[in-house]
């Protein structure tokens, strides 16, 4: 249902001029072929945010090709005018950003963060959440890719991809407030809530919900946007206030599709609220119906699966391991005091 040109159009700079009025403020950077090279690199090498100083890798300094390569990239001017225009848009949006690529953030990534978030302050923050998302690499080699679709695809239509780093101003986003809605042949036909934590007022609200959206796609989106099928990201902040867009995605099984299923969205299985009468105004809304957390794609590719697995315990197998070095390492401990 999406071709390469619909998910094209679902990157955020040829949609954003069109949506200025709609959007959180933002700055588009072209991305020069250095600071491509340089997330490309596989090592997490972070450069340095000091004006003056010459930028130097951090961590294990052995002369791997890596680390030469990235300090080439470090030094070289593009990269430095690059970084410069980054700090430049961080002050003119207010000194906190959020940062994407052409289609994704590193949502993935925010664990390596030290405030845990996706909120940047300077350009090696930026740097360190863009190397270490694997959201990030996609866009970067293989965006036009569908699942069950050869991997290699696209790779000479990626070749003529103008890559721009993107910069949002920050904003305190209330997860309950964030709605995923799905458009089919230019009919909003569900919508879901976002966040997969629980959230008793929402259903409550479901009416409301659903007419502020409707109205907001009927006014601002369906004859602005161009494709037929995709989905759109809303974000409702309360009271007599406006939705506010975030985000366009493709209608493609690469986009989390949350509380439906795509058999279900694409119209190839039915929605047991359409069968008994219980669609909104015409639309199917879905919440997360009770306490807790639903699971979802991003917990597959957010912690390395190690840390999951013996989080959850998962891998009985691994706690033992963990639990084996640790009383090796308290007893190497106890035999150095030992020596003291
Ligand atoms: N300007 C912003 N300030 C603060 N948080 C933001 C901002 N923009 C987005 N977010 C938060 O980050 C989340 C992801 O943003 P966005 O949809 O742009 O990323 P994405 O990578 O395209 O996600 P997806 O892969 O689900 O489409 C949003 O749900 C929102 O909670
Ligand atoms: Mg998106």
């Amino acid at each position: 249902m999406s071709g390469q040109q619909d998910i094209l159009n679902c990157s955020f700079s040829l949609w954003y001029e069109n949506f200025k009025q709609d959007t959180v403020k933002s700055v588009v950077l072209k991305m020069p072929k250095a600071f491509k090279d340089y997330l490309l690199i596989d090592r997490v090498f972070v450069p340095n945010d000091a004006d003056n100083e010459r930028e130097e890798p951090i961590g294990n300094l052995s002369h791997s090709l890596d680390e030469l390569k990235t300090k080439e990239i470090f030094t070289n001017e593009e990269f430095l005018d690059f970084k410069s225009r980054v700090v430049t848009a961080i002050q003119t949006l207010g000194g906190k950003v959020f940062p994407k690529l052409n289609w994704s953030s590193p949502k993935d990534a925010s664990w390596v963060a030290v405030n845990g978030s996706l909120c940047c302050e300077n350009f090696s923050d930026i740097c360190l959440l863009l190397k270490s998302s694997e959201f990030i690499t996609h866009d970067l080699t293989n965006p036009f890719r569908i699942r069950d679709q050869d991997e290699n695809s696209d790779a000479a239509d990626i070749l003529h991809l103008e890559y721009t780093l993107v910069l949002r101003k920050w904003c305190d986003i209330n997860a309950s407030g964030e709605f995923r809605c799905f458009i089919r042949n230019k009919v909003l036909i569900a919508i879901s809530q976002r966040s997969l934590h629980h959230f008793s007022f929402i259903d409550l609200g479901k009416e409301m919900t659903v007419q502020s959206i409707r109205s907001f796609y009927k006014r601002h989106i369906k004859d602005r946007f161009p494709n037929s099928s995709y989905c759109l990201d809303l974000y409702l902040p309360g009271g007599n206030r406006k939705p506010v867009l975030i985000d366009f995605n493709p209608f493609v099984d690469v986009t989390d599709s949350l509380m439906f299923s795509w058999d279900e969205l694409k119209g190839h299985k039915s929605m047991v609220e359409i069968e008994q009468g219980l669609a909104v105004q015409g639309v199917v809304f879905r919440s997360v119906p009770t306490e807790g957390v639903l699971s979802t794609d991003i917990r597959n590719s957010a912690y390395p699966l190690d840390f999951q697995q013996l989080a959850s315990g998962e891998d009985p197998a691994k706690l033992i391991d963990l639990l084996k070095l640790q009383q090796r390492a308290s007893s190497l401990t106890s035999s150095d005091s030992d020596l003291d």
